[in-house]
């Protein structure tokens, strides 16, 4: 059923790339989310995925205590982007965001960052996280992974009886900003990793094709790569006992989360896990926190979590 407020789809008129805005609720307050810049096979694809990560994103807020509703906007990459074609669409989309007034405020996602925030900033005032020399908070990946990290605390105390992960095998899938940031915050812990691109491998963790990430027999998996990555079929094949990452949207769909009760193997909605980057980046841009007091209201993750689990 139809359950957000709107979706715009629209073609740029300068760059003729196709960008979209799902605006799941403002209820709350004013909508966030992240600006994602990728290939769809369809264009079905993409406007399923926007629906879905704006829901995603007025339920991080709500288990976060943030007074906002969820957002998202889609970039369809459907050509090589040039830096000259990068702008133009950049452009576009700011003049989209801003049609919606400030109801929705944009930061980065997965293939933006800062800097292209920057060029949101010069047609919309409506961007977050713009890099640091410009006066905004730069890249969330580092309060992301700290929020990761506070909710496999929490989680590990609920199933193996103590927060501590030294000792304990952890596959991480996805070894990008915030996997990796993960990785090296897991001391003590036997942390094996894996991505699609080879050239991440490091000398320093272990390390697994993409295809056996979900296979590897270990305690702990931390999915940090993309959504849509637990399956019924690949629940059936899974080995750990506890499933924690910020990948956003990592069930196909919401009957997975039984099918993994059924099988004992204790799941954090990703949506609470991945938070620490939307806490943080609001605490310092809105409420004008400084970084200490915004990472405290990061770490508060780690109590969410436990009162979560408390209540199965
Ligand atoms: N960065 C943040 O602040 C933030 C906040 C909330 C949620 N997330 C989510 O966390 C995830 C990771 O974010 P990031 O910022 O580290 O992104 P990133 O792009 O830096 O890293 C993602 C990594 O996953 C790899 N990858 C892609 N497809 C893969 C596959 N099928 N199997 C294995 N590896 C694959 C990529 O090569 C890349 O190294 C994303 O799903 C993102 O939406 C990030």
């Amino acid at each position: 059923m139809w359950e957000h407020e709107q979706l715009v789809v629209r073609t740029g008129k300068r760059s003729g790339m196709t960008t979209m805005v799902a605006l799941h609720s403002t209820e709350a307050g004013p909508a966030v989310g992240g600006c994602r810049m990728k290939a769809y096979e369809r264009i079905t694809d993409a406007v399923t995925d926007v629906l879905r990560l704006s829901k995603a994103m007025t339920l991080k807020c709500r288990d976060a205590g943030i007074p906002h509703g969820g957002a998202k906007s889609v970039i369809v990459v459907d050509r090589e982007v040039t830096p000259e074609l990068r702008r133009a669409v950049l452009l576009d989309h700011a003049d989209l965001i801003n049609e919606f007034g400030g109801a929705y405020r944009a930061g980065p996602d997965v293939g933006t960052g800062p800097d292209d925030m920057l060029v949101l900033r010069e047609r919309t005032p409506h961007a977050y996280c713009l890099p640091e020399e410009h006066g905004g908070t730069g890249s969330s990946s580092g309060p992301t992974a700290r929020g990761v990290l506070a909710a496999l605390k929490a989680s590990a105390q609920h199933v193996f009886g103590t927060s501590d992960l030294a000792g304990k095998k952890v596959v991480i899938s996805g070894f990008g900003s915030v996997g990796q940031l993960i990785a090296q915050g897991l001391e003590g812990a036997e942390v094996i990793v894996s991505d699609v691109d080879e050239s991440k491998r490091s000398d320093a963790f272990g390390w697994v094709p993409p295809d056996e990430a979900y296979r590897t027999k270990a305690d702990v998996l931390v999915p940090a790569a993309v959504g849509g990555v637990l399956s019924p079929e690949v629940v059936k094949d899974l080995d750990v006992r506890l499933i924690v990452g910020p990948a956003n949207n990592q069930l196909t769909d919401d009957g997975v989360a039984d099918l993994l009760a059924e099988r004992g193997i204790v799941w954090v909605p990703d949506h609470v896990a991945s938070a620490g980057g939307v806490i943080y980046t609001l605490a310092r841009e809105d409420d004008g926190a400084d970084h200490e007091t915004a990472l405290a209201r990061v770490d508060v993750i780690e109590a969410t979590v436990r009162r979560l689990l408390a209540r199965q």
